[in-house]
């Protein structure tokens, strides 16, 4: 049986009853804000190729976290920018450690995610430590552990792998238990594609490797049983939450994470994605609100329980204005 009998359109006439029947619902409580810190005082550099986002030094990055707490923001991801790079990311342990501690300080009900690289802080701006040309996967995983426990002692909530070096979930945890910090959970990029779509953010974080790309460690575009491998490798090694990025152009794979793994599955929407939408928004091509609001739901429907996105501050006024 079909027309006239069925007509879906009975169920789209009026605005109360299409909200009667919306499968999909965005709140606030998902959504994490990215930020990224550097030292100073009083210091707000504006990003261009991330408009409206900023630089931020620990004073102004509390100023910052007191107003998205005041929207009801749960999360931020922290990435820092060090003073100095060097080839051990000796950095890393440096402005990070001490804006958790003032955002955890000022603010200990916001769940602060502490980003887990080397990359912003290595002179060669890899992910891991470089020997003889190559990114060096087992001379890496020792600090990453190093400074994911450094985060964790300085207040972090979560901490967030984001490097790909193989194993590094594992050595992570084992660190995390020996220092005590057997309750802080991981959230890991388990898939995380060498995307053309990361360009902004190295803007941001003045981390874009000086020789070569990032393919030898960061996954393959065309792979989806790979990204699942992946994922189940990390929940292996103890990951808690596990993340796919970039967002828009994997969400069947946030989808077939969620369906498989049973888990809670980050989906992050990274800096090219917010920037190309940014773009068409300020040529006055797309209409920012109304495009934001269905990206984000789209990625709710794909099954992400938690989105990473430089909206989440415009996000919450927007829901907070419905
Ligand atoms: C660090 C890191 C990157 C991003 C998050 N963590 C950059 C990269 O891998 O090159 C990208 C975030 C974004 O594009 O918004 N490794």
């Amino acid at each position: 049986m079909s027309f006239p009998v069925h007509r879906p359109r009975r169920l789209r006439q009026t605005a109360a009853l299409r909200a009667l029947v919306r499968e999909t619902e965005l709140s606030l409580t998902h959504f994490v804000q990215p930020l990224f810190v550097r030292a100073g005082r009083r210091l707000r550099r504006p990003i261009p190729s991330l408009p409206g986002q900023c630089q931020l030094s620990v004073d102004e990055l509390v100023k910052e976290a007191g107003a998205l707490v005041q929207l009801g923001v749960p999360a931020v991801i922290l990435f820092g920018i060090p003073d100095h790079k060097d080839e051990q990311a000796s950095g890393a342990t440096g402005i990070v450690p001490k804006a958790i501690r003032a955002l955890k300080q000022e603010f200990p009900e916001l769940l602060v995610i502490a980003d887990v690289c080397l990359c912003e802080y290595m002179s060669h701006g890899h992910c891991g430590v470089v020997k003889a040309g190559r990114v060096d996967n087992d001379a890496t995983l020792p600090l990453l552990a190093r400074v994911a426990v450094a985060y964790a002692a300085a207040g972090a909530d979560i901490v967030a792998p984001s490097d790909m070096m193989d194993g590094r979930v594992a050595a992570i945890r084992s660190a995390l238990d020996k220092a005590g910090h057997t309750h802080t959970p991981i959230m890991s990029y388990a898939a995380k594609f060498a995307s053309a779509f990361y360009g902004p953010f190295r803007d941001a974080a003045e981390s874009p490797p000086q020789f070569g790309d990032r393919q030898s460690y960061q996954m393959d575009c065309a792979n989806a049983a790979e990204a699942l491998r992946e994922v189940a490798l990390d929940l292996d090694e103890g990951a808690d939450i596990v993340m796919i990025k970039p967002a828009l152009s994997c969400q069947e794979l946030i989808w077939r994470v969620k369906q498989r793994f049973h888990v809670p599955v980050a989906a992050y929407n990274v800096s090219g994605e917010y920037a190309m939408l940014k773009a068409a928004i300020q040529n006055g091509w797309l209409d920012e609100r109304a495009s934001v609001l269905e990206q984000m739901i789209g990625l709710r429907r794909a099954g992400a329980d938690i989105i990473v996105t430089y909206w989440t501050k415009d996000l919450a006024r927007w829901l907070r204005e419905r």
